[in-house]
């Protein structure tokens, strides 16, 4: 029997591509950048599969592949798929949840640390010679510990970020979410909150809901100018669910303490985007789950998913609106 074509358009370890290989007679792009937009097209018109990380799956796209049955992400957001173009063409769309919590929110509690104690700016501030004898005043923080942090999104990454603010730093926790968590209410101490009482009392608010039609400017610059003037907003969602410019604007209004960022409106990040020259921002390159382990775990469950849908089975992570 001959086996389902695939392109894998990510590098990928190599036990990963190993078991690919035992089940889809596949082709690949193992270069470090991005696989460009035209040679992708052209190397996937005779694939029944695809796994990748943050490729549009659109109209265009699946135009250019008839054949196409299934799209793995290997990654828990799928803002890249054109859900109603998929369903469509019955196309299946995976991704791959649970395996990368922990990682994306000890990224959260390092840019959460990393803003709060100006960490950025003051190792460059070492760095270029100018600390002398003077006293520190001028490099005063504002503290993590026994302080308010609001996640915005519980689900299982803000369960992990939860865990770390209230056993690790003592922090009173407030969430808002789509769903009350009772459960983890009652083991963890964490307070549901509404959006507006969240982000209006909130030392730190932090940013966890996919993007949607719902959370697109989610925060914009009325929110901003309801937050405390020392809170710090952290976004290791997707950059869509906060309006950049107002972002920048309640910066420079002083409406707001700081920002650490993962994720921005336009990525990578155009290099006269202001942001880039405040201080007090810190912006890392959207490496939420960039952990050598957590990658090779995304692989795998990719791999699984993909093999999976090829030889119709129900793969373990169709999701929800492609069900
Ligand atoms: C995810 O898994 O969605 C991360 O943001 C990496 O793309």
């Amino acid at each position: 029997m001959n086996k389902p074509k695939v392109f894998i358009a990510r590098k990928i370890p190599k036990h990963v591509e190993d078991y690919i290989a035992e089940f889809c007679d596949y082709e690949k792009w193992d270069k470090d950048e991005f696989i460009p937009r035209d040679m992708l097209l052209k190397r996937i018109q005779d694939k029944e599969g695809i796994m990748q990380a943050r490729v549009i799956i659109d109209e265009e796209l699946l135009e250019y592949a008839p054949k196409l049955r299934v799209v793995s992400n290997i990654s828990v957001g799928y803002n890249n798929f054109n859900i109603d173009a998929m369903k469509a063409r019955k196309i299946i769309g995976t991704n791959t949840p649970g395996v990368l919590d922990d990682s994306v929110a000890d990224l959260v509690f390092s840019l959460t640390l990393c803003t709060a104690r100006r960490i950025a700016e003051l190792d460059k501030y070492v760095k270029e010679g100018r600390w002398t004898a003077t006293d520190d005043l001028n490099l005063l923080g504002t503290d993590i510990h026994h302080s308010s942090i609001g996640i915005i999104g519980m689900g299982r990454i803000g369960e992990a970020v939860a865990k770390r603010a209230k056993l690790g730093f003592d922090m009173e926790v407030f969430y808002y979410n789509r769903n009350r968590k009772y459960k983890l209410e009652e083991e963890l101490g964490v307070r549901y909150c509404d959006f507006e009482s969240l982000i209006k009392t909130c030392d730190f608010i932090v940013l966890l809901v996919p993007s949607t039609k719902d959370t697109y400017h989610l925060i914009d610059y009325k929110e901003f100018s309801l937050m405390k003037r020392n809170a710090i907003l952290i976004n290791a969602s997707r950059g869509q669910t906060v309006n950049e410019k107002a972002l920048i604007k309640a910066l420079q209004d002083k409406k707001i303490f700081g920002a650490g960022l993962d994720v921005y409106e336009q990525e990578p990040i155009k290099s006269n985007n202001p942001l880039l020259k405040m201080s007090n921002v810190i912006t890392v390159p959207h490496i939420g789950t960039a952990t050598v382990e957590t990658r090779a775990n995304m692989a795998s469950v990719a791999a699984i998913n993909l093999v999976k849908a090829l030889y119709g089975e129900i793969p373990p992570n169709i999701v929800p609106e492609l069900l």
